[in-house]
């Protein structure tokens, strides 16, 4: 039996993905490459210094940069990207999370948060979500990136709750992946197109109600 979902934050509760984006083309143009939404899609659920590999080797520039250099080249995308996150508001929150967290909550279902993003909590206080959840595992908390399970185990156990009573909500193939190894059910949330292997998929939260935590 469900007693716990964990979600995904980037992508599943707000739509941070086109600020990501924003802010790795900037560097990407900043470098004197061009940066499509196409190639924003490898970066969905990987860490930050290896998003910025990715976005290296899409310009044909890895290996043209020292580790310190790097670092530099990821901590200016992050001041872009917390730019863009500090102003965000509670509307972009996205359509039906409220509703479904607060149905969960009404039948004790636990509520956890299982992010990479080290922005999480910024994010969170922004959109008035801080306070709602029993366990919050973001990118600070973390040596291990997606797939690895680590993010979702610690959420489980901070909860108290068995791995296998406990669903993931994903956006990212990397975080299905991780779901499924920390041996936990899988949704996930966009197209199946991109997203294979999980236990069901949703395009979004809106109308959704307790029958989706019922699995075979
Ligand atoms: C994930 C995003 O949630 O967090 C990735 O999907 C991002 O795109 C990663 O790179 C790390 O985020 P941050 O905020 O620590 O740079
Ligand atoms: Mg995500």
């Amino acid at each position: 039996m469900i007693r716990a979902c964990i979600f995904d934050l980037d992508g599943v509760i707000v739509d941070t993905a086109k600020y990501h984006y924003k802010a790795w083309k900037r560097l990407a143009n900043e470098l004197g490459f061009e940066f499509t939404e196409e190639d924003n899609e490898r970066l969905k659920g990987v860490s930050r210094m290896t998003s910025l590999e990715i976005l290296l080797e899409i310009g044909n520039k890895k290996g043209e940069y020292t580790e310190d250099e790097k670092l530099k080249l990821a901590t200016k995308k992050n001041e872009w990207y917390r730019e863009y996150i500090t102003k965000m508001e509670k509307d972009e929150i996205l359509p039906g999370v409220e509703g479904f967290l607060e149905l969960l909550r009404q039948n004790g279902v636990k509520i956890a948060i299982g992010s990479a993003s080290k922005n999480a909590k910024t994010i969170l206080e922004r959109i008035g979500l801080i306070d709602k959840f029993d366990a919050i595992v973001d990118g600070t908390k973390i040596t291990k990136a997606k797939p690895d399970p680590q993010v979702f185990t610690k959420a489980a156990d901070e909860m108290n709750e068995k791995y296998e009573d406990c669903v993931v909500f994903e956006d990212s193939q990397a975080g299905i992946d991780a779901a499924l190894a920390a041996g936990m059910k899988a949704i996930a949330v966009g197209k199946p197109e991109n997203l294979k292997n999980a236990h069901k998929i949703i395009s979004g939260f809106k109308n959704k109600d307790f029958e989706l935590l019922m699995f075979d």
